[in-house]
């Protein structure tokens, strides 16, 4: 049976969105509608447009929330102002982006994000886009593997690692990635392969370009005086969103800029112990 997602900082993340009571909330990475149900309840009278680029993500969502104040769409956050124009709706005075995947997608073998279970080595959100993990690595170098797993990864062995998956021609599977990186670490593999497997999960999805993208274009959709929340899970997403509310002419960092998961949430939830909730208020 599917285990679920546990919302990251619900509380928080509520009242610092609904406190004014906003006609529109966006929640950008809706995944199992946690956070999205949580918001729903707390604006009976507005209304929750909740993006979702996983398909089978978004058709639960479409069922969870029918006859409910939620639009669900199936699509990327960084199509966020087209889906605003067509559907009619006013800027919005909330956005929640809660980054990376959900415990479901991580708990579902056949969509090969982890290195826990055994299944396809695929990784991606949508996969009617873009090319599996599998492929992907396939066509690449030892050393584009490498400066990956380097950069979105963080792992410092990314070079011994590299070698060892271009080495293991197979890779067709979660196991024989997982297994390339066990040969080429000494002592407990459970980190580097963590970090391995989210380097790639970055790459596959494009991550920080849809990132990119978002913050590019966010003025656009969200109204003055807008509560942006962002929930990140390590140094490079968490870096973006810091520079983007400090620097942009658009937007200021909320006071205090940001907050981490308390150690009760962190010990009921293990994915909320990297979290961290970035906030920024739309000028
Ligand atoms: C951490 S989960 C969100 C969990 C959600 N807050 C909840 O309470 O259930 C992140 C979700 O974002 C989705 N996602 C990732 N990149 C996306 C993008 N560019 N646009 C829309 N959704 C995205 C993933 O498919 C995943 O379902």
């Amino acid at each position: 049976m599917e285990r679920g997602h546990l919302p990251i900082m619900p509380t928080e993340i509520v009242e610092y969105l609904c406190a004014s009571s906003p006609e529109l909330v966006v929640d950008g990475t809706s995944g199992g509608g946690g956070h999205t149900s949580l918001i729903s309840r707390a604006i009976p009278d507005g209304h929750v447009l909740a993006i979702e680029r996983d398909p089978s993500a978004s058709k639960k969502l479409t069922e969870k929330f029918n006859g409910t104040n939620v639009t669900v769409i199936n699509s990327s956050y960084t199509e966020t102002p087209g889906i605003i124009e067509e559907n009619g709706f006013p800027q919005a005075g909330g956005a929640l982006f809660d980054l990376g995947l959900s415990s479901i997608q991580l708990d579902t073998p056949e969509r090969g994000f982890s290195h826990r279970t055994s299944g396809p080595l695929d990784m991606r959100f949508d996969r009617s886009q873009g090319k599996p993990a599998s492929e992907l690595l396939r066509g690449m170098t030892e050393k584009q593997i490498a400066d990956a797993i380097y950069r979105y990864g963080e792992e410092g062995r990314s070079r011994v690692i590299a070698r060892a998956i271009k080495r293991n021609s197979r890779l067709l599977t979660t196991d024989d990635l997982a297994q390339a990186v066990q040969s080429a670490v000494r002592g407990n593999p459970v980190k580097p392969l963590a970090r391995v497997f989210q380097a790639i999960r970055i790459l596959v999805n494009g991550e920080l370009d849809h990132l990119e993208k978002l913050l590019s274009e966010m003025h656009l959709w969200t109204d003055s005086g807008c509560h942006v929340a962002v929930l990140t899970f390590h140094s490079l997403e968490d870096g973006m969103i810091k520079r983007h509310f400090r620097d942009s002419e658009y937007f200021r960092q909320f006071d205090p800029p940001w907050f981490l998961p308390s150690l009760a949430e962190k010990r009921n939830n293990p994915r909320a112990r990297s979290a961290r909730l970035r906030l920024g208020v739309r000028l």
